[in-house]
């Protein structure tokens, strides 16, 4: 089990205080705070070990290559993947899926071709798949939630037509914390022949991931949400498919050789991995799966589920509050509004007097804010070193919040 004093105290930016009250951080679906294993791994890296990779002679730069690429194995394992060569690189889920969208579906896809989406996705999932409707001609198709915030898979799969080309959805909404049902998509989606892409930015923090189970062909995630740096995190790519794709970014690091007349490029991942990359930032984010590995993924999602149910509760006992959706499987992530109207950034503001940092806005999710009728939300999202001590200061942040706008 999870002894939380013991992992807050890993987290050196927990101890601080904010507008004179303890810091609250209840805004980990954007940016996770870095425990000291993962501050250590970046320091001592500028300190002791760097250089470039993958081009030096000298030992610096062949024992960096080694630390980075070391990496790859300890995600390979993380997502469950079977092959090192399937775990691409990438400064985030963003870069990962713009990836997918430029070097492999841009070069097959022909107008007419479909593209299957959630309206939770947020607009990293969405905007690229937009770059191919204006570019190629591809229609993006749309599935929605029922009025809980499910989204079942029945509905996603009875969007297939004989022009589905891709079916790109999140594993979670980072607006309701509803969690879907990948794997039932995958294996249904795998005996159509039909490529998923799924986002698991929010769910990669939160449960195992496991690719060989969900059937999925690409995934990504971001590692700065994984309590890794920024600029980190990784694209999966099935070994069957990756011979499909078109080198993204051309330069240094991803050909075999350049003449003037023509160019061969190296084998995956390194044709996609093109240029200096963020080596620091991926020793950081190996780091930061070390650091989940060690509590166990298993033993996150038992003390996040508890976290989720008592703030439910207590959230939902609040009729002047508006929580968006209910669903079945919710992971730590909570979207509300206060009845009445009082604006999200208002509410926001408020709590972050009590030193309670929430996020509002529309989360990068206007096609979901449209869904819910609303244009913005207040989002409280928990990670880890979270406590049952700060939801009741999340609650009691409302209160305040109430009152001044009752
Ligand atoms: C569901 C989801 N997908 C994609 C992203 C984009 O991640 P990044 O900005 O790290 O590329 C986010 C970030 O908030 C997200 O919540």
């Amino acid at each position: 089990m999870i002894d939380v004093s013991a992992v807050r105290s890993d987290f050196p930016i927990l101890d601080r205080e904010v507008n004179g009250h303890p810091l609250v951080y209840l805004d980990n679906g954007a940016s996770a705070q870095k425990p000291l294993p993962v501050i250590s791994a970046i320091n001592h890296a500028y300190h002791n070990e760097y250089a470039n990779v993958h081009r030096g002679l000298h030992y610096l730069s062949n024992a960096m290559t080694d630390k980075y690429e070391q990496v790859r194995e300890t995600i390979r394992t993380f997502i469950g993947a079977s092959h090192g060569e399937e775990i691409i690189y990438t400064t985030g889920s963003t870069e990962g899926i713009n990836l997918v969208a430029y070097s492999w579906a841009m070069p097959r896809m022909i107008a007419g071709d479909e593209i299957i989406l959630s309206v939770m996705e947020h607009h990293a999932n969405v905007v690229p798949w937009h770059f191919l409707r204006e570019r190629k001609g591809v229609v993006l198709k749309w599935v929605e939630p029922d009025e809980n915030g499910n989204l079942h898979p029945a509905r996603v799969l009875e969007a297939i037509s004989s022009k589905t080309a891709l079916i790109a959805i999140t594993q979670t909404s980072n607006v309701t914390g509803s969690v879907v049902d990948v794997d039932e998509i995958g294996r249904e989606a795998r005996t159509r022949g039909i490529p998923v892409l799924v986002d698991a930015s929010q769910s990669a923090v939160h449960g195992k991931i496991d690719v060989a189970r969900m059937n999925v062909d690409f995934l990504v995630f971001t590692g700065h949400k994984l309590y890794g740096p920024t600029a980190s995190g990784a694209l999966y790519v099935r070994r069957e498919r990756l011979a499909e794709f078109q080198p993204f970014q051309g330069g240094g690091d991803m050909i075999e050789e350049v003449t003037r007349d023509y160019v061969t490029y190296a084998k995956p991942p390194r044709k996609l991995e093109a240029g200096t990359p963020p080596i620091v930032q991926m020793i950081g984010l190996g780091a930061a799966i070390d650091y989940v590995s060690d509590l166990g993924m298993d033993n996150i999602s038992a003390y996040e589920r508890k976290l989720t149910e008592y703030a439910s509760k207590r959230l939902q006992k609040l009729d002047w509050l508006h929580v968006h959706g209910r669903p079945e499987k919710r992971a730590a992530i909570f979207s509300f509004n206060l009845e009445g109207g009082a604006h999200p950034h208002d509410i926001s503001t408020i709590l972050d007097q009590q030193g309670i940092a929430v996020r509002a806005g529309h989360h990068c999710a206007q096609p979901m804010m449209e869904f819910l009728g609303v244009t913005a939300t207040c989002r409280a999202s928990f990670a880890v070193y979270n406590t049952i001590e700060e939801i009741d200061a999340l609650i009691d942040g409302l209160h305040v919040c109430r009152k001044l706008f009752a």
